[in-house]
């Protein structure tokens, strides 16, 4: 093996720490932190997460609401909680564990979380958010991909990054989060021609087919950042990744191991989204534009911008680099629409 592994529990930890810091920060401030998790129905695999999560919130200091709904719960019944903890004050995130049981539309569902309460970043406002470069909650596993490999010092401004995968949850977003760092990016799915070539012309290579052991040694590039995000059951009882991870390391630069990888990594960055969206200014009342001149026209394109919610909420005020836009970016959008509006 010449790959080196990137650390998802080392990793994490230190994420999961930092989280647990600003958790306590923000309870110094009389704020405490609160994650709502519904689950509905027995699925199995549904139960271990939900239970994982709301373990991290317990490790980080979070308040966490586990709230379990029967198999049977019909769409009005879901619907009526969603709405119950979208005005409920002290709950800051709202997740439904997916996947829900048939008679529910999940896609009313996502709909109905509220944007600046959608710990997943799977509404329509956030994901159109993402794309068009706006502050935004992210989903935590595309954030938690981003993290890996820029954990390895890689640079992913002008390199060929391959994702394969399409899903809303991972492939699609973790696309736009490699071009919003200025990768050559292609996705594959299962209509793509030529995979095997496609994937070994890659330096960062985003697995995330559902597919055990899909990704061979020889559509590695020598030396690439491997990012595996499958979790699959194999009939041994173990689990696998979507990359063979005995070929792919033998070619790989750097890779992540299953399990120990992206899954770890993923329950952090939910962490440190909920902190993120406790502490906005939304939550906390604080104008992140305070520096602004006052009766200026910048200052009207702020108060604008706040009440758009385009600067206030989202993005908690101050622009992690996760969210995309800088708070230098923020404050030149501003800038400009107060040039508009001053009609110079
Ligand atoms: N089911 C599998 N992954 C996820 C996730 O990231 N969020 C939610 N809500 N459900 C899931």
């Amino acid at each position: 093996m010449s790959a080196q592994i990137i650390d998802g529990k080392a990793l994490a930890a230190a994420t999961k720490a930092e989280a647990a810091a600003e958790a306590a920060a923000l309870k110094a401030k009389g704020i405490e932190p609160c994650l709502a998790v519904i689950l509905v129905g027995e699925n199995p695999a549904s139960q271990v997460y939900v239970r994982g999560k709301v373990k991290d919130c317990g490790e980080c200091g979070i308040k966490s609401l586990e709230l379990r709904m029967p198999e049977t719960t019909t769409q009005e019944e879901l619907l009526a909680k969603i709405a119950e903890l979208a005005a409920d004050k002290t709950v800051n995130g709202i997740l439904v564990q997916l996947p829900l049981p048939k008679q529910i539309d999940e896609r009313a569902v996502i709909d109905a979380i509220p944007p600046e309460k959608d710990v997943d970043g799977f509404s329509p406002v956030n994901v159109g958010r993402m794309q068009t470069g706006q502050p935004c909650f992210l989903p935590c596993t595309p954030a938690g991909c981003i993290r890996m490999i820029e954990s390895t010092g890689t640079k992913i401004d002008g390199k060929n990054a391959v994702v394969i995968g399409r899903s809303n949850i991972v492939g699609k977003p973790a696309a736009l989060l490699l071009l919003a760092k200025n990768a050559t990016v292609t996705v594959c799915h299962s209509h793509t021609a030529n995979l095997k070539e496609i994937c070994a012309n890659a330096d960062i290579l985003v697995a995330a087919v559902g597919r055990a052991g899909f990704v061979t040694g020889d559509m590695v590039k020598p030396g690439a950042v491997v990012i595996d995000v499958g979790i699959n059951r194999g009939a041994d009882g173990k689990l696998h990744g979507d990359v063979n991870f005995e070929e792919a390391s033998a070619v790989a630069g750097y890779i992540t191991p299953v399990p120990g990888g992206v899954g770890p990594m993923t329950r952090a960055m939910l962490i440190t989204t909920l902190y993120r969206m406790s502490g906005s200014p939304a939550v906390t009342g604080e104008n992140p534009y305070s520096d602004v001149p006052a009766g200026s026209y910048y200052e009207k394109a702020v108060i604008w911008a706040m009440q758009k919610g385009v600067a206030n909420g989202m993005g908690g005020g101050k622009f992690e680099p996760d969210t995309r836009v800088t708070r230098q970016q923020a404050v030149t959008m501003l800038y400009r629409y107060a040039v508009k509006i001053a009609g110079i």
